[in-house]
């Protein structure tokens, strides 16, 4: 047995010992901005939660940036949505390549919609916003140019070795396609939708008819993918990144 399927095989079973909740509740507190976040969140979990852990970086994404700046351009009557936007990094970058751009992060963790506000104080952008929340369910029909929903379809916890046979017990296949009905609502004709890091595939919903796939990227990385009733896609690969909306 190798150092990570060890700990794979000895984290569940050590989760379980008395204490180490709260244990590991404190050290989340105190260890940083993004774990103290997840912290707080996990101890009333949200409905409609997928990712959790908020981890994020400045320009992240820049193939698929610099992709959507080239089609699309920018101006002032461009409408950006970053769901699912964390700490604020993505939307800040997203500023840097859309300069003039109305640009709205929206993000389940009132935490990390907090950290977001406080950083865009220092920055004083008037079509720059951030909300807390958990769907797009509040955005009107046809509303946004791009929608980029970048490692939120996801949860970390599923990302072991070998990977579990089903994704059922943390988020399922059912509230995705919900998700991008919802964003394929408010997404103009001839929009653009981009997901990428998610743990299952737009091509399988029913919405996959109103998109053409515009971006592949191959990204070398494990991620576990699911099909429709949340099992596992053994050695699957899903190189589709950005889907433009039919018009
Ligand atoms: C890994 S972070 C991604 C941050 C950023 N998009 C990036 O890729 O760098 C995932 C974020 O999704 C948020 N999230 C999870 N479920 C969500 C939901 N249903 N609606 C909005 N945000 C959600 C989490 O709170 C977390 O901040």
């Amino acid at each position: 047995m190798n150092l990570r399927s060890s700990i794979t095989h000895w984290k569940p079973r050590f989760r379980k010992l008395p204490g180490i909740g709260i244990a590991r509740f404190l050290y989340r507190l105190l260890k940083g901005t993004e774990s103290r976040n997840l912290a707080l969140l996990l101890l009333r979990p949200p409905k409609g939660l997928y990712q959790p852990y908020g981890t994020t970086s400045y320009d992240r994404y820049q193939e698929i940036f610099r992709y959507v700046r080239t089609s699309l351009g920018d101006g002032p009557q461009l409408r950006i949505l970053s769901l699912g936007c964390s700490t604020g990094e993505e939307v800040f970058c997203l500023r840097s390549y859309f300069p003039q751009a109305t640009i709205l992060g929206l993000d389940i963790n009132p935490f990390n919609i907090a950290v977001s506000r406080w950083r865009r104080l220092r920055r004083r952008d008037s079509r720059m916003s951030f909300a807390v929340a958990g769907s797009t369910v509040g955005q009107a029909n046809a509303s946004y140019d791009v929608i980029f929903a970048m490692a939120v379809f996801r949860h970390g916890d599923l990302n072991l070795s070998p990977p579990p046979s089903s994704s059922g017990h943390l988020i399922r296949f059912a509230d995705f396609e919900e998700s991008v009905a919802d964003l394929t609502r408010i997404l103009k004709p001839g929009g653009l939708l981009a997901i990428q890091n998610a743990m299952f595939r737009l091509r399988d919903t029913r919405l996959a008819k109103d998109f053409e796939t515009v971006l592949e990227l191959n990204l070398d990385d494990k991620v576990p993918l699911f099909d429709r009733n949340n099992d596992l896609l053994p050695d699957c690969k899903y190189p589709d990144v950005v889907f433009r909306k039919n018009g």
